[in-house]
């Protein structure tokens, strides 16, 4: 079975100062929960620190993007080794607002995918379609496409280890509404069923896939609920520590209830 996840990215938020204030007040509230996995994503600046304030605990953390290269002339760039170096477990690649404002595609989501594993940092893989669709078929080109370019580099051993986040763009941020529960399983079937045709059973079976879009203490518990959801990333909820620990427990719940 797979193990459920509870994470979030606090995309550029939070200082060093303000990203140690958080881990202070989050791991006292969540430091029983260890049947589901954690993790944060905080900025690049803050992750040395949020390493030290995490060392023992029962929260993993992550890097919000990476380049697909160990070193080299890439001005600006992030190589995973240096990840590594800061402790990272996870590393996230693909997400809407990187494809949408910093040019990502699919074909370097795939790049940054094999060079995450290359180093053992797990990637978070975030798919999903920038408009709301009339019928599900609409949506079935691109998340195939996205699947299979993000994944196509990897063993299937690694594909059953990898993370897919669906966050469909028109259900994030400010002023957006979470997708309906029923529709998010669909998807998430869907994807499921692509992954299984391309990369066979074992990877299907394995792959972890989460949803994000406006998750909140008021929906998580339907979303927790719902077929083919394997956990939740979470944006500006999680932004207030006492507001992901609640999501945390209420995962945390619902495996213990469902194990
Ligand atoms: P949101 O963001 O929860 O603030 O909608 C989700 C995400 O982008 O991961």
């Amino acid at each position: 079975m797979r193990r459920l996840m509870i994470g979030t990215g606090w995309k550029m938020n939070k200082t060093i100062r303000e990203s140690l204030q958080y881990i202070e007040l989050l791991l006292p509230l969540v430091s029983g929960v260890n049947n589901i996995d954690i993790f944060v994503l905080p900025s690049f600046t803050a992750l040395q620190t949020v390493h030290g304030a995490l060392l023992g605990s029962n929260v993993a953390f992550g890097a919000q993007n990476l380049f697909w290269e160990d070193a080299g002339a890439y001005t600006g760039e992030i190589s995973p080794l240096m990840l590594v170096e800061c402790g990272c477990r996870y590393a996230e690649m693909g997400h809407q607002e990187r494809r949408r404002l910093f040019a990502e595609t699919d074909e370097t989501v795939g790049k940054k995918a094999r060079a995450a594993w290359d180093h053992e940092l797990v990637p978070i893989i975030c798919i999903g379609e920038p408009e709301r669709p009339d019928r599900l078929g609409d949506v079935e080109p691109l998340l195939r496409r996205q699947i299979t370019s993000a994944l196509e580099l990897l063993s299937e051993a690694k594909v059953a280890r990898s993370i897919l986040a669906y966050e469909p763009a028109w259900a994030i941020g400010v002023g957006a509404e979470a997708a309906e529960s029923g529709y998010v399983s669909r998807v998430h079937g869907l994807a499921r069923a692509i992954v299984s045709e391309r990369f066979g059973c074992e990877a299907a079976a394995g792959i972890r896939i989460l949803y994000g879009g406006s998750v909140q203490i008021d929906n998580a518990p339907e979303f927790l609920g719902a077929p083919e959801v394997d956990g939740l990333f979470v944006g500006r909820a999680a932004l207030d520590p006492l507001v992901f620990a609640r999501i945390v427990h209420m995962g945390s719940e619902w495996a213990r209830r469902n194990a």
